[in-house]
């Protein structure tokens, strides 16, 4: 298979004070990362196809997110992906497959490689359509819908979903549904397809020009007297410091 790997993000995990080594964030803090646009696998070019139609407005966010999720389900990715798992799985690390970046909007399709244990912290989204199917383990996963800004930095979220997801399994996330998540890998890795579209939305929760990048967040900071949950937003520092090495379950939701 020809393939041009690279790590993704790989200076904003060297920037985390207090993480552990192998706590990773996927976080964007520069737009230098390379084009990839070389490789033609059945999933990536069929997804670019996708995206293609969503940027001529052939498919709404909603219809290209059925589409994405008919497309992975057809193409059986546990088993059509099984090279790719297992060289994700040898190499330890995410392995990018296609990447397009311009001034508003960018696309990746990534294998995302999670070492036993890893937790990546709760956080939003901005104008993003997401789609992380596991392809091998399982992860811990909570997902949230962001309801309503309620302060400068507080947020009203609904829990989704807080379970265990297997193989065919994902997490999907919009600017209008399950736009927040929290997510973990349990006693052994895991290895997820991460298929990130930004930009294509028309109406988002924040101002549409703030940057295209993952916004932590708290949601043990309080509860709204009718059960939703109130988050705070905060900032790497401070999440590594509470969610950091720490799974899920040390968090309860109920
Ligand atoms: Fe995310």
């Amino acid at each position: 298979m020809a393939a041009t790997a690279v790590r993704s993000d790989a200076s904003a995990r060297d920037s985390i004070p207090g993480a552990e080594a192998e706590v990773m964030i996927n976080t964007r803090l520069t737009d230098d990362v390379p084009d990839i646009l070389d490789i033609h696998i059945p999933v990536v070019d069929r997804s670019v196809a996708l995206v293609e139609k969503l940027a001529r407005r052939e498919l709404t966010p909603d219809a290209y997110m059925a589409a994405v999720r008919s497309l992975h389900e057809e193409l059986d990715l546990p088993n059509s992906l099984k090279p790719w798992i297992e060289r994700t799985l040898q190499e330890k690390k995410d392995i990018v497959v296609y990447q397009r970046t311009r001034q508003t909007h960018r696309e990746a399709i990534q294998f995302f490689y999670l070492a036993p244990n890893v937790f990546h912290p709760p956080h939003c989204h901005h104008n993003i359509l997401s789609t992380q199917l596991v392809l091998r383990g399982q992860a811990h996963v909570r997902e949230f819908d962001r309801i309503a800004r309620l302060g400068p930095d507080t947020l009203l979220l609904k829990l989704r979903l807080d379970g265990w997801l297997g193989p065919g399994e994902a997490m999907r996330a919009t600017e209008i549904e399950r736009n927040c998540h929290w997510f973990a890998s349990g006693d052994e890795p895991c290895v997820m397809l991460n298929f990130n579209a930004y930009g294509y939305q028309d109406w988002t929760f924040n101002p549409k020009d703030r940057p295209l990048r993952r916004n932590l967040v708290d949601p043990t900071h309080g509860r709204n007297g009718d059960g939703l949950i109130i988050a705070k937003e905060i900032s790497v520092d401070e999440s590594y410091a509470k969610f950091g090495g720490r799974p899920l379950s040390d968090f309860p939701m109920a």
